[in-house]
């Protein structure tokens, strides 16, 4: 068993497990996991290094995947050199090319640059003692990450799996001026949703932009097409992980926005995506609502914001009536309000709140 730490933002730990209690068994009924801790902005599992590996490819809430390499005390630079130039490297490194990065609180190694050189002095003695396996790195491939991390002296030493951050699902999407990252908008899907049926329903997003929302509702439970730092290092064989079934099933994926070069960007024969205005948006029982509305920021708003504020949720119970939404608002202006449930997080640095309602019929 391997331990694996899987990075997310803070409080949505809950939601990253969730994910993994769905899908963990789709993906590999004959395994399974523990999970060690689940905090602070990350979820702490064990499991055998294949399947910690291709989490990468089936996850859509974390950030990052990393692997811990090694666990123990740790005071001085000597020992630190020691530590790193004994972890059996040839395991998981193909190339010499590393990025390092280190944290460090409350430890008697507090030097950052010093534990830095320490760690690239012992990988260059390691690496002159062992020649690490070939392998054809794959094109535009970055340096591999290891994290180092020092806490109450002590040391815990991880290699990064994923490469670039998982949000980055293919890396040619289109993205909006003020768009949500793909791995929160999967996390707020989850949190709005649960993993019922909607077939008899439209996923609307009537503030759209690049129509993150219903690219994440409409992959949530398909593969990541896109490669990862460990295929550098793991021979593993990819093809036993298929696409699975959308349990979510909306009839309809629909985007709306006011803003008519968005839209022009956009082409998707599975999203329909119109222009329009969310104040003259339609009726409509049969609909979940999520959106993610500006906040005055990137793209300014007129007038009183908590005013504005007030009327979108407004509009969106009385004019569209869905079965249930969910909206991201400024925690400042999203005090007063009063959804059935709310999850707070922070979102490019300004502190949000998501809240969800549900129509009076679906109470
Ligand atoms: C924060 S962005 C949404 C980002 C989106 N969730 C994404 O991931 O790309 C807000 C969007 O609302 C649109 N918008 C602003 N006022 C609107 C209105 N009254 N009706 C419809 N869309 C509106 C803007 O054009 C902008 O694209």
């Amino acid at each position: 068993m391997r331990s694996f730490y899987l990075v997310c933002p803070l409080h949505f730990e809950d939601l990253v497990q969730q994910e993994l209690k769905y899908k963990w068994p789709l993906h590999f009924p004959k395994d399974s996991y523990n999970i060690l801790k689940a905090d602070k902005g990350g979820v702490e599992l064990e499991c055998s290094l294949e399947c910690g590996l291709l989490l990468n490819k089936i996850l859509k809430i974390p950030g990052r995947i990393m692997l811990r390499v090694k666990k123990q005390k740790c005071r001085d630079l000597p020992k630190l050199f020691n530590i790193i130039k004994k972890i059996n490297w040839k395991e998981y490194l193909r190339q010499e090319n590393m990025e390092i990065e280190v944290t460090a609180k409350k430890s008697r190694l507090i030097h950052t640059t010093k534990i830095e050189n320490t760690v690239l002095d012992a990988l260059k003695a390691y690496f002159m003692a062992n020649k690490i396996p070939q392998k054809k790195i794959l094109c535009g491939a970055k340096p591999q990450k290891i994290y180092i991390r020092l806490f109450e002296d002590n040391l815990s030493i991880s290699l990064d799996t994923s490469g670039e951050l998982l949000h980055i699902r293919e890396l040619n999407n289109y993205r909006g001026l003020a768009s949500i990252r793909e791995t929160y908008a999967s996390a707020l899907l989850l949190y709005l949703l649960g993993l019922k049926s909607y077939n008899k329903f439209t996923l609307l997003d009537p503030m759209c932009g690049s129509a993150t929302f219903l690219y994440e509702a409409k992959n949530f439970f398909e593969l990541n097409k896109r490669s990862f730092a460990f295929e550098n290092w793991a021979n593993l064989s990819l093809a036993t992980l298929i696409d699975q079934d959308n349990p979510w099933s909306f009839s309809q994926l629909q985007g709306i926005d006011i803003n008519n070069q968005v839209i022009q960007k956009q082409e998707n024969s599975t999203i329909k995506i119109t222009e329009g205005d969310l104040f003259k948006s339609q009726q409509n029982h049969n609909s979940i609502v999520i959106l993610n509305p500006p906040y005055g920021k990137r793209i300014k708003i007129e007038g009183d914001l908590q005013v504005y504020f007030d009327s979108v949720v407004k509009h969106i119970q009385n004019g569209i009536c869905p079965h249930a939404f969910g909206i991201i608002i400024p925690s400042a202006f999203a005090k007063k309000l009063k959804p059935h449930k709310r999850l707070k997080f922070n979102q490019n640095g300004i502190k949000v709140d998501f809240l969800v309602y549900l129509s009076a019929r679906n109470k």
